[in-house]
C-alpha cells in the first residue's frame, strides 16, 4: 500500500466533507467537532492499490442513540490488557499535546495531513505567540490547513512541503524552544531516512521531539509486537523507526525521556496502539 498516495486522495475526500459540512459558522472548534461526527458515521474507504478514490460509506452497526451507548461497553486495550468501557471514554491526545507545547515558541508538526493536531493545540490554549508549522507532502492536506486555518485569525500557521524519506527541515528557522512532533505518521512511512535524527538534532535551539505512533509492534517485548510486526511491512507500514531512534539515542543525538510503549488502543487492532517516545536535545 502507498500511504503517501493514499493520504493525499483521503485529503482530497475530506476537503469535499468540510465544505458540505461548513454550514456558515466561523468557528473553526465547531467546524471540526461536525467533521468528527461525520467521520463517527461515515467512513472512508479505500482500495488497496488506489486504484479508485476514497469514498464515505456509512460505518455498520453505528448507533447514534446516546441512551443506549451509555449502557454499552466496548473493549478497548489499554496497555494491553483488554479492558470494557463507555464509548465516550477517549486517551486525549490534544491535551497530552498541548500540554508539551506550553511555553514553546515553535510548535512543528511532521506528517500532519490537514493540521488537526495544530489546530487542537491552538484550541486547547496552545501559545499564542508561538509559530505553528505544519509539514506534509500532500499538497490536498496542506491546502485544507490553509483553509480552516484562515478561521483563527489569531493563529500563526505555515504549510511546507515535507517527507520523511528525505527530510528537509529547513523550514523550521530559528527557534528557542522547539516542540518538534508526530502523529500516527512515520509509522506510513516503509523507511525513514537514515539522518532522519541527526537532522532534528541539528535543528537551532532546544528542541523537544515527541513521536506518537503505533509502533510497539518494532518493540520485542511491547503487547503489539506479536501479529503486527509480519503483517506490517507487508501493508507498507514503517519497518526501520524504533531502531533508528534507539541508535540516536545510543549515539548522543539527543536524550531519552519518556518511553511509553502501547498505551491506548482505540480499536482491537494492534496498529491502532498508541505509543508515545520523547527525547531532547537541549
Ligand atoms: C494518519 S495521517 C495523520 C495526519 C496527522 N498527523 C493527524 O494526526 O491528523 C498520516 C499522515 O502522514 C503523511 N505521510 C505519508 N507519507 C509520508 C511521508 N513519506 N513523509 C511525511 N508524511 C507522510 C500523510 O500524507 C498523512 O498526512
Amino acid at each position: 500500500m502507498d500511504w503517501e498516495r493514499y493520504y493525499d486522495l483521503a485529503w482530497r475526500a475530506r476537503a469535499e466533507a468540510f465544505e458540505q459540512l461548513d454550514a456558515g459558522s466561523p468557528s473553526l472548534a465547531r467546524l471540526l467537532a461536525l467533521f468528527d461526527d461525520h467521520e463517527r458515521r461515515f467512513s472512508l474507504a479505500a482500495s488497496l492499490d488506489n486504484s479508485d478514490e476514497p469514498a464515505y460509506e456509512p460505518v455498520k452497526g453505528f448507533d447514534p442513540d446516546p441512551l443506549a451507548g451509555l449502557d454499552r461497553l466496548d473493549t478497548k486495550l489499554i496497555r494491553g490488557i483488554p479492558t470494557p468501557v463507555s464509548p465516550y471514554l477517549r486517551f486525549d491526545v490534544s491535551r497530552l499535546l498541548a500540554d508539551l507545547a506550553r511555553g514553546r515558541d515553535c510548535i512543528v508538526e511532521l506528517g500532519s495531513g490537514y493540521g488537526r493536531q495544530l489546530f487542537e493545540i491552538w484550541l486547547q490554549g496552545g501559545p499564542s505567540d508561538a509559530r505553528y508549522l505544519g509539514a506534509e507532502p500532500s499538497a490536498a492536506g496542506r491546502d485544507l490547513q490553509r483553509r480552516l486555518a484562515e478561521r483563527e485569525p489569531g493563529l500563526t500557521l505555515s504549510g511546507h512541503a515535507f517527507t520523511f524519506t528525505d527530510p528537509d527541515l529547513s523550514f523550521v528557522g530559528e527557534a528557542k524552544d522547539s516542540l518538534v512532533f508526530t502523529c500516527w505518521a512515520a509509522y506510513a512511512v516503509p523507511s525513514v531516512h537514515p539522518d532522519f535524527f541527526k537532522r532534528l538534532a541539528a535543528l537551532p535551539g532546544a528542541v523537544t521531539c515527541v513521536f506518537i505512533e503505533p509502533i510497539g509492534y518494532q518493540v520485542p517485548g511491547s503487547k503489539a509486537h506479536v501479529e503486527a510486526s509480519d503483517g506490517a511491512a507487508r501493508h507498507g507500514f514503517n519497518s526501520n523507526f524504533y531502531g533508528l531512534f534507539q541508535q540516536a539515542m545510543a549515539d548522543g543525538l539527543m536524550e531519552p525521556v519518556n518511553l511509553s510503549f502501547d498505551q491506548y488502543s482505540q480499536g482491537p487492532s494492534r496498529l491502532q496502539f498508541i505509543s508515545v517516545l520523547a527525547a531532547v536535545k537541549t
